[in-house]
């Protein structure tokens, strides 16, 4: 099945999805448009071309970290003021769709939307809020660390990013 991603508009039909959450079940259905009006967030919708059926999605907003919240290795050669960061708000897959790599497919395209961002903005990673353990395992799988703040705040810096689409752009030997 091919599957794209698009930017929320009021077209998908938002009251079907289910991914089990409640939390970001009722987001989409009831704040999700609302955020993108006010500026407050972007939603990005997967689904297959010419269909309104969410898939999945994700929501981004800008946001910053202290430095002292980064791993050593990483917060010691920044500046001393917040770092600037795109934050993973949510992320969620349909449950009847589960398993399909879709929640995969998702997380990479907003890695290289980030990627892009950080050519015109100054972005240093992207901050992603997990639900629970379980879902801090599925980002961590990606490159994601835990902040020295919260383990279920973790952070995907753009170089690991940069570094993880240029190894893929290899060609095999
Ligand atoms: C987490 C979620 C997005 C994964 O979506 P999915 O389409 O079922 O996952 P994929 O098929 O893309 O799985 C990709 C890999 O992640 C693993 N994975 C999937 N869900 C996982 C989870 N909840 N925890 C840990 N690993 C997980 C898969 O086993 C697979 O691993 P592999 O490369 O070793 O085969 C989905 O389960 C979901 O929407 N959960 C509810 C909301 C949530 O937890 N969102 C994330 C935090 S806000």
């Amino acid at each position: 099945m091919s599957v794209v991603v698009s930017p929320l508009t009021r077209e998908f039909e938002r009251k079907s999805f289910a991914s089990g959450v409640v939390t970001l079940d009722e987001f989409l259905r009831t704040h999700a448009m609302q955020y993108q009006d006010r500026r407050i967030g972007r939603n990005f919708i997967l689904h297959e071309p010419n269909s309104t059926t969410i898939l999945g999605f994700y929501t981004l907003a800008s946001a910053e970290v202290p430095r002292k919240s980064l791993v050593e290795k990483h917060g010691r050669r920044l500046p001393g003021h917040p770092v600037p960061c795109v934050r993973l708000c949510r992320l969620a897959v349909d449950s009847r769709f589960r398993g399909l790599r879709y929640g995969e497919f998702l997380l990479r395209d907003a890695m290289l939307r980030c990627l892009r961002l950080s050519a015109e903005l100054g972005v240093h990673a992207i901050l992603v809020d997990a639900l629970d353990a379980q879902a801090a395992d599925f980002y961590r799988k990606y490159g994601s660390l835990p902040t020295n703040d919260d383990p279920l705040l973790l952070y995907l810096p753009i170089d690991t990013i940069a570094k993880s689409m240029s190894d893929d752009a290899e060609p095999s030997a």
